[in-house]
């Protein structure tokens, strides 16, 4: 969530603008420009000319224009990307991000809010108060944002009707009783004609509240206290000699000053603060959003990722959270999948839980969900590779905020708020035993290995395993088959063929296999296990050299000609749903240990290849 920051915040004011497409966002953002006269004059100039060519008002500025700063939302007639923009007045300095109100863009949305102190909401007046408000205001009231404008803009085309202003304020004031907001500014605009921009409008007598910018002087963000522990995630570690060691990045809560104790977290290791490094001189203290440079008295070996913290009140440190989670993607969130999440400066690999419920941006009711599809929100339990050092979200939005990435198109896919950790990851502790994983290999005479077999339906994987099974015995090797249609069995029984479903079999396979490589057996797994992400799931579960990817690679034309058990003419036929290379994807493995062609080797000849492999791998050795 990077953002243009101010290092001290007093007279600075951040917050963003939503709406939907239509709301006229932009010529309010334009508008607010001008009326604070933050546009020179050879924009101004060029705004008119591009008004008269491209504009909507006649001869008159389109403010809409100016803030347009993208072509193709100019072709789309919407905002595609979130915007910041500077502008001051006497009284204060303002950054506005101008974040697009399309559905589909909620992850700009998120980006941001997050580092808003108040939200402009707008409302057309001719339409009030819809989904998409409820869905900004939701998201807003989510990200810690208190503070929310509610602009309804069109006044004119409703007759500066003081009933419609009334009743948009009264439904919205109504939803919103179930958010977590503390200031409701509700102010009738003409963003297009300027009314109540800058000054009272003589259209809306009625009306006795500031205009907008007047508001957006003088309120009182409700943001954190400035007393807050001090954090600061470790960026970079500065070492251009053996005698100086300086640790950057920028403080996200509190303030530093030489001599204080603080704590390195998740090591946990104490020490003090030597010097705040600055370019002509030290500085006696630095406080939140400043970039800094510190070092430390003792040799701490802090590195990247790390956050130095005031020692009598550190952060927490956990690897399981329950969160709030805000999925972006198309693809739905799916639980069990290996994801990454960033959290400040660390990135780690993460995965979710189903989630607990998902939640209804219109009725706040929770729903039952087994997964969250594109803008959904919902409760979900997180748990990491690696414990992190953490805040609440609602304590400290930088600490506590995290989104989330897929580990294969780099994403971002999601974004998060930790609720509190899980006491249940600090109480359960892993058991030492003492027949271990080598002194089972050696009794059994061969080292442990997973054989996973990945394929369509009819390739012949299970055909194959088997007869990889049945030499693997001949030859004295302790083995196991973990077939696809016999967990389905009893392990998987309560599991059908949805992407979810698929993902939650294959994580169950893989931590069986694990159990089964520690027990020291070759095991073999004949699964579809359609999806790289948890093929590379079950990979990482076991040593690098234990994991072999075999790719039954045969062609859909050839497997369905085969159809063993006649499910592909019944997907064929509409009858069996989410059926593998019908109407669910597999995606072939890119690098996979063994890969074979069966429509040129028979299962036989197929067997014999993967054993002479793991002979030359020194997993097994053959008979002399
Ligand atoms: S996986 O995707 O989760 O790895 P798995 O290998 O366990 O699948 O199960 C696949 C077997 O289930 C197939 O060989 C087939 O016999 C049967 N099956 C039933 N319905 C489906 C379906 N919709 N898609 C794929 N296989 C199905």
């Amino acid at each position: 969530m990077d953002a243009p920051t101010a290092n001290r915040q007093g007279d600075l004011l951040r917050f963003i603008t939503c709406g939907s497409v239509d709301d006229g966002k932009s010529t309010l953002i334009g508008r607010l420009l001008h009326a604070a006269h933050a546009l020179p004059d050879d924009q101004l100039a060029a705004l008119a000319d591009e008004s008269r060519r491209f504009g909507t008002q006649g001869e008159a500025l389109d403010f809409a224009l100016l803030v347009d700063g993208l072509s193709a939302e100019r072709e789309q007639g919407i905002t595609i990307d979130v915007a910041y923009r500077f502008f001051a007045t006497a009284r204060r300095k303002f950054i506005v991000a101008d974040t697009p109100g399309h559905e589909q863009y909620t992850r700009n949305m998120v980006t941001g809010a997050s580092t808003a102190q108040l939200a402009v909401i707008l409302v057309d007046a001719r339409k009030g108060v819809l989904t998409q408000t409820r869905r900004h205001s939701h998201i807003v009231s989510l990200l810690g944002i208190r503070n929310v404008v509610l602009a309804i803009n069109k006044l004119d085309l409703v007759d500066w009707s003081r009933e419609r202003f009334e009743q948009i304020e009264r439904d919205y004031r109504e939803f919103a009783q179930h958010l977590a907001l503390h200031q409701i500014t509700a102010i009738p605009l003409s963003a297009l004609h300027g009314d109540n921009i800058a000054t009272r409008s003589a259209h809306t007598p009625w009306y006795t509240g500031p205009s907008l910018l007047q508001h957006l002087e003088h309120v009182e963000p409700d943001m954190a206290a400035g007393d807050d522990p001090l954090r600061l995630p470790v960026q970079w570690v500065c070492r251009p000699g053996h005698d100086f060691r300086g640790y950057a990045g920028r403080i996200l809560g509190g303030s530093v000053r030489p001599g204080d104790a603080v704590r390195v977290l998740p090591s946990g290791r104490q020490t003090t603060v030597a010097r705040i490094v600055g370019f002509a001189a030290d500085a006696a203290q630095a406080v939140r959003g400043e970039s800094v440079m510190l070092t430390l008295a003792d040799d701490v070996d802090a590195s990247r990722g790390d956050v130095l913290c005031a020692a009598n009140d550190p952060a927490g440190v956990a690897d399981q959270f329950e969160t709030t989670l805000i999925w972006m993607d198309e693809a739905p969130m799916l639980p069990g999948r290996p994801y990454l999440a960033k959290l400040g400066t660390t990135t780690v690999g993460a995965s979710f839980s189903a989630p607990k419920y998902a939640i209804d941006v219109n009725s706040f009711d929770k729903l039952a969900a087994r997964t969250l599809e594109l803008n959904g929100i919902g409760v979900a339990n997180l748990a990491l590779d690696r414990a992190v050092a953490f805040d609440a979200y609602a304590a400290n939005r930088d600490m506590g905020g995290f989104i989330v990435i897929d580990r294969y198109t780099n994403r971002t896919v999601g974004a998060g708020l930790i609720h509190f950790a899980l006491r249940r990851s600090q109480n359960i502790h892993w058991q030492a035993v003492d027949i271990d994983k080598q002194a089972r290999a050696r009794q059994n005479g061969h080292r442990p290995a997973v054989l996973w077999f990945t394929g369509l339906s009819g390739s012949g994987k299970s055909t194959i395993a088997n007869l990889v099974e049945r030499e693997l015995h001949a030859l004295g090797a302790r083995t196991y088959l973990l077939d696809g249609d016999n967990i389905r069995h009893g392990l998987s029984k309560d599991l059908g063929f949805t992407d979810a479903d698929r993902v939650e079999n294959i994580r169950r396979v893989g931590e069986v296999a694990r159990l089964m490589v520690d027990a020291g057996l070759i095991v073999l797994t004949a699964f579809i296990s359609p999806f790289r992400s948890e093929r590379a799931l079950a990979r990482s579960m076991v040593e690098d050299a234990e994991f072999i990817e075999i790719f039954v690679d045969t062609p859909l034309a050839v497997v369905e000609a085969r159809d063993p058990k006649g499910l592909y003419r019944k997907a064929r036929r509409g009858e069996l749903k989410n059926f593998t290379g019908i109407d669910s994807p597999y995606e072939a493995p890119q690098s996979p240990e063994l890969h074979l062609d069966t429509t040129t080797q028979s299962p036989e000849q197929a067997a014999r290849a993967i054993v002479a492999a793991l002979v030359a791998r020194g997993i097994v050795r053959a008979h002399d």
